[in-house]
């Protein structure tokens, strides 16, 4: 082997080398937001073995639905000198200040799942879905469904200021927008939980001649609808045939409402954010080269006609 040879081999070997070893000596540290829904659990429970699937250590904070506790954890992150943070932004204001100390810092910084109303050269990347659009597959879904018929829609917001409850809003308004026989006639946060959703659901029924005036209940995640076709039943009308119900995320628990015939529609969002958000990492690390700002995740509209029961088998173990 000529001397060129020999040295382009070890150059080789130790790009590889490095490259491997770099994953297992990566420390990452993850503010999350909570575990406010099914959904939320999954991400944190697939983040954690994406992690150690790499070899990479996770710190992992949970901040219990506060930005304040985020803000805590990230500036902890900081101080610790760890090489990345995965921060999933509970409300998009606010991030300015901490954001450009992690900058400073040179810790890259990636957004899971939620935007943030701040300058863009703050943060390497952002992987999350098309919140709007899923706003718009809903909304169109209904739309579909009801066809001229009139329609009363009742909205489960989720946490005010977040941007999924901004974006979802948005996008199915948009669907909808220009069918006179579709109108949302009440609205209010239910901030992506159960109980909440249950509780505001009520409200609605009552404010609304029993349920009775209800054609559908567009809620901006699962568990609020899951909560609020308890409410349907608490009522003594039936969810999924009385009043449509369409939400996002896609959990199990939504799929074995579909299957019982009281859902209509969901929207998937994959809990698998961490996945390309740390081979976006590595390969920054790895080559210098910056990813794309916006990693796009998929938005699938899933009806009773999708195996709802399948669906509930093949996600019932992932952590949600
Ligand atoms: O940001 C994603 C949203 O946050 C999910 O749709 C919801 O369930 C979660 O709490």
């Amino acid at each position: 082997m000529s001397i060129l040879s020999r040295l382009a081999l070890v150059a080789s070997v130790s790009v590889l080398l490095s490259s491997t070893a770099m994953a297992a000596d990566l420390t990452v540290g993850f503010s999350q937001i909570g575990s406010e829904s099914g959904w939320r659990a999954a991400e944190t429970s697939v983040t954690k073995m994406e992690a150690e699937k790499r070899g990479i250590q996770l710190k992992f904070a949970d901040a219990q639905q506060k930005q304040e506790n985020q803000i805590k954890a990230i500036r902890g992150f900081i101080a610790q000198g760890v090489d990345a943070i995965l921060v999933a932004p509970v409300v998009a204001t606010g991030w300015e200040a901490v954001l450009g100390e992690a900058k400073d810092a040179k810790i890259p910084v990636i957004l899971l799942d939620r935007g943030v109303d701040a300058p863009q050269d703050l943060y390497l990347t952002s992987v999350a879905s098309d919140q709007v659009e899923e706003g718009r597959v809903a909304g169109r879904w209904l739309v579909d469904a009801v066809k001229d018929k009139d329609c009363k829609v009742v909205e489960l917001q989720g946490t005010v200021g977040s941007t999924p409850a901004i974006n979802r809003k948005k996008g199915f308004e948009e669907a909808i927008g220009g069918k006179a026989n579709i109108s949302i006639v009440r609205s209010q946060t239910g901030d992506f939980t159960r109980a909440k959703g249950k509780e505001v659901m009520e409200g609605f029924i009552k404010a609304e001649n029993g349920g009775k005036d209800i054609c559908a209940v567009y809620a901006h995640n699962d568990d609020m609808a899951v909560g609020a076709i308890q409410a349907i039943k608490d009522a003594g009308l039936k969810p999924g045939s009385d009043l449509l119900v369409v939400s996002i995320d896609g959990v199990p628990d939504i799929f074995s409402a579909m299957a019982a015939g009281e859902a209509n529609a969901t929207v998937e969002l994959t809990p698998n954010m961490a996945g390309p958000a740390f081979d976006a990492l590595e390969a920054y690390l790895k080559d210098g080269k910056a990813p794309e700002k916006f990693i796009i995740t998929e938005s699938k509209l899933y009806t009773p006609a999708d195996n709802p029961q399948g669906e509930y088998e093949t996600r019932k173990g992932l952590g949600y």
